[in-house]
């Protein structure tokens, strides 16, 4: 088993994959590292929809501006957010959250007072917010398929309502990426980075 820190040094973005179909068991367990993903208010508001048929990758590599590389990914996670869900889960996680203490009631009452606004909000002004979250869940999927000996690539360059349509999903589901999961069948060196001294801000 790796360790976090070998994840983190050894993860690539694949972007070519053997055919090897993956198990069930596999998806399941990254589904599992997505579901314990910290989130605000621990609202969970990531959805998935796995895809495992030829057409329907064909389609998601359409609308992913012809990446057809995510066609040969015999995986592909659909990463999602639920909008309702996302307030639903803000109002019970906060209550949660006061019933333990971890917030005091005036805070809890302050954050649900902002719920109701945030319900006005205009569904392209709520999106970033909670795609915050379910970015925070993809890349849990993303190390724990490093486990499996699986690759992965990060596809956010999409046409969000061709990607609905192709599911027949209305606004409430607000498409943060796919994610092509599979065995590589290649090992692309590290990418460029900034240099430590680079990302502080004096
Ligand atoms: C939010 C996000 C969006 C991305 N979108 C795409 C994409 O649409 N297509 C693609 O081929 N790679 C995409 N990538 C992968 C990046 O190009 C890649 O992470 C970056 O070049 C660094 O390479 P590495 O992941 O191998 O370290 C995306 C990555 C992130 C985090």
């Amino acid at each position: 088993m790796l360790t976090t820190k070998d994840a983190i040094e050894k993860r690539r973005s694949i972007r070519k994959f053997k055919p090897d179909p993956i198990p069930d068991e596999y998806i399941t367990a990254l589904l599992d590292a997505a579901r314990l993903a910290p989130s605000g208010s621990n609202a969970q508001p990531w959805r998935f929809k796995i895809v495992k048929d030829r057409e329907t990758k064909l389609k998601l590599a359409k609308a992913a501006y012809n990446q057809s590389f995510i066609a040969e990914a015999p995986v592909v996670f659909v990463c999602c957010a639920d909008i309702k869900g996302y307030l639903n889960g803000t109002v019970s996680g906060i209550q949660d959250l006061g019933k333990i203490g971890a917030i005091e009631d005036r805070i809890v009452k302050i954050i649900l007072k902002r719920v109701e606004k945030i319900k006005t909000m205009h569904i392209e002004e709520l999106s970033p917010r909670i795609a915050l979250n379910v970015a925070i869940a993809i890349e849990h999927i993303v190390l724990r398929a490093l486990d499996f000996g699986l690759g992965s690539c990060w596809v956010r360059l999409i046409d969000e309502q061709m990607v609905r349509d192709i599911f027949g999903w209305d606004e409430n589901i607000h498409v943060v990426a796919l994610l092509p999961i599979g065995y590589p069948a290649e090992s692309p060196p590290q990418r460029k980075r900034l240099k430590l001294e680079e990302i502080l801000i004096d």
